[in-house]
């Protein structure tokens, strides 16, 4: 089948690339652009490992095609640091002991960035909600929550 060019924003940079029109969002990332960070879990949209953020909305990149992103714009973690420093609420992931073996901590982190740029001061039910698509094997969710709690209180 005929290759098709998208043009999008990755992490605020204009970027383009030649793909097969199946080819999932998340193998463009990790393919074509080389940003390893969004992981592939179940590829099936239960895991959320592969979340980026499309638009500001958190999205799990393994049930898009590339072609969808024609046009948006696609934050993944390394998106989120400025000038080398990290994200205030990457500081407080890092603070609060909120990363084990880290494998979900890229998703998690966008899924709560996602929800902190639309609701700067959300609730513990709804952190509890933007994550409920994330899935952590290691930490109870309980440190995650404190982190995303931390970055409200130190505003
Ligand atoms: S790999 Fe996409 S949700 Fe699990
Ligand atoms: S820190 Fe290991 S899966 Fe979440």
């Amino acid at each position: 089948m005929q290759k098709i060019k998208i043009n999008f924003k990755l992490n605020g940079s204009m970027v383009s690339a030649e793909i097969h029109p199946r080819k999932r969002l998340l193998d463009v990332i990790r393919e074509d652009f080389g940003i390893t960070s969004v992981k592939e879990g179940c590829s099936e949209g239960e895991c959320g490992a592969c979340t980026v953020i499309l638009d500001g909305e958190a999205v799990t990149s393994c049930c898009m095609l590339g072609a969808q992103v024609d046009g948006c714009s696609v934050i993944t973690v390394e998106g989120l640091s400025k000038n080398g420093e990290l994200d205030m609420l990457q500081q407080a992931f890092l603070d609060a002991g909120a990363v084990q073996c880290g494998f979900c901590t890229p998703g998690m982190i966008l899924s709560a960035k996602a929800l902190l740029m639309k609701k700067p001061n959300p609730t513990v039910d709804e952190i509890k909600m933007a994550i409920a698509g994330n899935l952590c094997r290691c930490t109870g969710y309980k440190k995650i929550i404190e982190a995303v709690m931390l970055v409200v209180q130190r505003k």
